[in-house]
């Protein structure tokens, strides 16, 4: 991914940085518009995974719908202009004002989570004389197996409406005035790499598709929500998901009725492989039984591994670029840590790597979903910042 212009362009920037490569953005985007089309499904992209505005920019202008889980991220998909028809928003506690927001905009639904919800949405939708369109979000009780931190469609997790509420949600809905129901969606969870997960949800999506219509609901849209995962190992050699096996087996499995519209909400699989994070070593400190290697870029900047001991790749850009080809000399094993005061600031233990020093430019990978977004200020961190592969 990175040439050595690149590696050399960046020994000039200020560290830590998020860096993306627009052009590799593209053929992902490309590539998985591509594959749904054949099918004629639609996706929406799910802003939460990262709502940088180049970013957002490009996908809006290829088409793709946002996913919102806030009134703020769908204040950013109105305001980067995604057309509103093509908006939803989800999240288990939408405030009165965040739903009055995303009403007056008119956006095309909300995915509601529980029986209350419904409720307020009726009233409000009922204050403004306006008609709320909504999917409700079922908990399909289908185990993603993927990290317990980011598994969200088990009787267990707080998300969505359980099965057994199904005829309250139903009689609920026939007394809301203000409430048109287009659709059923689901969230199984993220960062799913075996097929098959998804597989059991058409099961599921299936049943509760028969299950509405024997009821009299003509539903429009299934909403299976996103999720694919992307490989962190391997990011050059699988730089873009296989998303015409993962649609294939929606086309597959799942069974829509004359008319129905199938709809996604993918992140991670979107933006993951075209950000990295890069940094600077500040301090190389060898102990008795570890090497430390102590980067200007902390848990501040990519909370994951802090958070989920997430794998992220790390490389040494500066030792890739070097003229003087070491490639023979066996690696050393490094902590690599950031600054941050908390034990849980690590990128990753016993990372093997080239003799590496102070001053090398560092890039941990894979890094454009849920990294920038999840930066805080704590310990009163710079504002964290970005360079662009067509701008730098
Ligand atoms: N739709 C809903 C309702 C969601 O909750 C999510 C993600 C998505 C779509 C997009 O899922 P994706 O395609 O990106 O897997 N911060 C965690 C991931 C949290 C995912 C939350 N929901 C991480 O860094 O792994």
């Amino acid at each position: 991914m990175f040439d050595r212009s690149r590696i050399n362009a960046f020994a000039k920037q200020e560290t830590p940085f998020y860096y993306y490569d627009i052009a590799l953005l593209e053929q992902t985007l490309t590539s998985a518009l591509e594959a749904a089309d054949t099918l004629g499904f639609h996706v929406h992209y799910a802003l939460k995974a990262n709502f940088n505005n180049r970013l957002l920019e490009r996908i809006r202008d290829l088409g793709f719908g946002a996913d919102c889980v806030s009134g703020n991220e769908v204040r950013r998909a109105v305001e980067t202009r995604f057309d509103p028809g093509k908006i939803v928003f989800a999240g288990v506690g939408k405030s009165d004002k965040e739903i009055t927001y995303a009403l007056n905009e008119d956006i095309f639904a909300f995915n509601v989570e529980s029986i209350q919800e419904l409720q307020v949405i009726d009233g409000l939708a009922a204050g403004l004389g306006k008609i709320a369109r909504v999917a409700l979000r079922i908990n399909p009780n289908v185990d993603a197996h993927t990290h317990q931190y980011i598994t969200t469609g088990l009787d267990e997790n707080k998300f969505g409406i359980a099965q057994w509420d199904l005829p309250e949600a139903v009689e609920t809905l026939r007394k809301c005035r203000h409430i048109e129901l287009v659709g059923i969606h689901f969230h199984v969870g993220s960062q799913i790499t075996d097929l098959n997960v998804f597989k059991s949800l058409c099961v599921k999506v299936n049943e509760l598709n028969n299950w509405f219509d024997e009821r009299g609901f003509r539903l429009r849209i299934l909403n299976v929500g996103g999720g694919l995962g992307v490989d962190y190992h391997e990011p050059d050699a699988y730089p873009i998901p296989d998303f015409r096996a993962y649609f294939s087996v929606f086309g597959e499995f799942l069974e829509r009725k004359p008319g129905q519209e199938v709809h996604f909400e993918l992140g991670r699989a979107l933006v993951s492989q075209c950000g990295s994070l890069v940094s600077r070593v500040l301090y190389v400190k060898n102990g008795i039984k570890k090497n430390f290697l102590i980067i200007d870029a902390g848990m501040t900047e990519l909370m994951r591994p802090a958070l989920y001991q997430a794998y992220h790749r790390i490389e040494n850009l500066t030792a890739a670029a070097a003229d003087n080809d070491n490639t023979d000399e066996p690696p050393l094993h490094y902590d690599v840590v950031g600054p941050i005061c908390e034990s849980t600031d690590c990128f990753g233990k016993e990372v093997p790597l080239p003799k590496t020093q102070r001053g090398d430019l560092i890039a941990i990978r894979t890094a454009g979903a849920y990294g920038e977004v999840m930066a805080s200020r704590y310990n009163l961190r710079e504002e964290i910042r970005y360079v662009y592969s067509d701008e730098s």
